[in-house]
């Protein structure tokens, strides 16, 4: 979420997405994009996400615009160090809000309901119990990957 937004409205703003080399493809950055704009909606009450995307960056454009639905408000010209102008695109996010007093209103309903049926009867079984647990194994993620290294660069046209 943008911190102080410019314009007074309520907002997320995604500064930089990258997806490894290796596993590109399997639905990652859409996952990760439709995951963080219902956080933003949902949880902040964000009127929408924004983002800057290069206009030569085909990949990005593609999951943007035909992808998610978002659409292009601007061009901002060399909005990069190179020289490059800018797609400065942005998504609608209040159809995604939720009712919150609603929710709680109906979770009361139901909590007072379950209180006068509740019947839960006696605990079976050695589930969660210390044999059951999972063994805790320590895995290497991010930048200790290499991740870093592929933010913010411009591999559009690499390909052949
Ligand atoms: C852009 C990027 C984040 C996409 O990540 P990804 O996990 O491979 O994307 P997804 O698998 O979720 O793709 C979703 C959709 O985006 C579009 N798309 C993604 N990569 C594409 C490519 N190389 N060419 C054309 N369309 C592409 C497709 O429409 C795709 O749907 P489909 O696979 O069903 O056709 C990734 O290519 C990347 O990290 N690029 C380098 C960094 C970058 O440019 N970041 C964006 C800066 S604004």
């Amino acid at each position: 979420m943008e911190e102080e937004p410019t314009d007074g409205v309520a907002h997320g703003h995604i500064t930089s997405l990258s997806v490894m080399r290796t596993h590109r493809r399997l639905g990652i950055a859409e996952r990760l994009m439709r995951m963080s704009q219902r956080a933003m909606a949902e949880s902040h009450r964000a009127h929408y996400v924004s983002l800057h995307v290069r206009m030569s960056n085909t990949a990005a454009l593609r999951l943007y615009r035909d992808t998610l639905g978002f659409q292009v408000e601007t061009v901002e010209s060399k909005y990069y160090a190179d020289g490059e102008d800018a797609y400065a695109m942005r998504m609608d996010l209040t159809g995604m809000w939720m009712d919150w007093a609603e929710i709680e209103r109906m979770d009361r309903l139901r909590a007072e309901k379950d209180g006068k049926d509740a019947d839960e009867g006696e605990e079976v079984g050695d589930l969660g119990t210390e044999k059951e647990q999972e063994k805790m194994v320590k895995v290497k993620i991010g930048r200790g990957l290499g991740v870093g290294d592929l933010v913010e660069k411009n591999e559009s046209q690499v390909q052949a």
